[in-house]
């Protein structure tokens, strides 16, 4: 198959709307890869941190992202051979990601990662700009949010169940000033694509979701 054949599935929205349960489960669905691109980003903001590196140091930062010794098995998340699937969901992690993500040499240092994980048969790519800038060209871009409320409640079950400590009220805040952060930055701000199919998941369960989504793909590969 050649390369710009390999079909992309695009599912952007903002922080704990779900989208990273149901791109996963899609791509299990389908057979195909799964890219979270957050978790380069987040990868990129406790690298950073462990090495004390300034969040405003772009050059430094770039570096760190050009150069990060990560790879991902399953569903764990590797930093030189360490396993931080759990660090890197830490608010503070998730902080640091979002504004070290309105950086443009970082973000100019994520997008070759990123774009290998476009393999056969196909791929699930998840983030804030995965149909707008990485994949313009896919066939399926799904925008996927739900109510800040419901993101909170989400955000605050992912936590509790890994161990972390949260309060709903300063979720909600957090929320909110990363919504305003990711929407309203210069460079790849978050943004639904032209083209993407809008799902508003605060009152569905992850598996409708899913269902929606899947439903999509099949009539797009029926039209093609
Ligand atoms: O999706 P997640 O919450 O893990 O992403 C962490 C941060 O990384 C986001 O708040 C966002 O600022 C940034 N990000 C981005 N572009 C992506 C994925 C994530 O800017 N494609």
């Amino acid at each position: 198959m050649d390369h710009d054949d390999i079909p992309v599935l695009t599912i952007d929205g903002p922080t704990a709307s779900g989208k990273g349960t149901v791109a996963q489960k899609v791509a299990r669905t389908l057979g195909y890869h799964y890219l979270d691109s957050g978790a380069l980003y987040r990868l990129t903001a406790l690298s950073a941190h462990r090495r004390h590196v300034d969040l405003a140091d772009e050059h430094a930062l770039a570096k760190l992202a050009a150069d990060l010794p990560c790879s991902f098995s399953g569903e764990h998340v590797l930093l030189a051979h360490e396993d931080v699937s759990d660090a890197i969901r830490a608010e503070a992690v998730g902080n640091a990601a979002s504004r070290i993500a309105a950086l443009p040499a970082v973000r100019q240092a994520l997008y070759g990662l990123q774009l290998r994980f476009r393999t056969g048969p196909g791929l699930v790519a998840d983030g804030r700009d995965m149909g707008t800038v990485l994949f313009p060209h896919a066939p399926l871009k799904v925008f996927l949010t739900a109510s800040v409320e419901a993101r909170a409640q989400r955000r605050h079950k992912q936590l509790i169940g890994k161990g972390f400590s949260a309060n709903i009220q300063d979720l909600r805040k957090d929320l909110s000033e990363r919504d305003a952060r990711d929407a309203n930055r210069a460079i790849a701000p978050l943004r639904p694509a032209e083209d993407a199919h809008y799902l508003d998941t605060s009152d569905m369960t992850a598996d409708e979701a899913v269902q929606a989504v899947l439903g999509w793909y099949a009539a797009v590969r029926k039209a093609h």
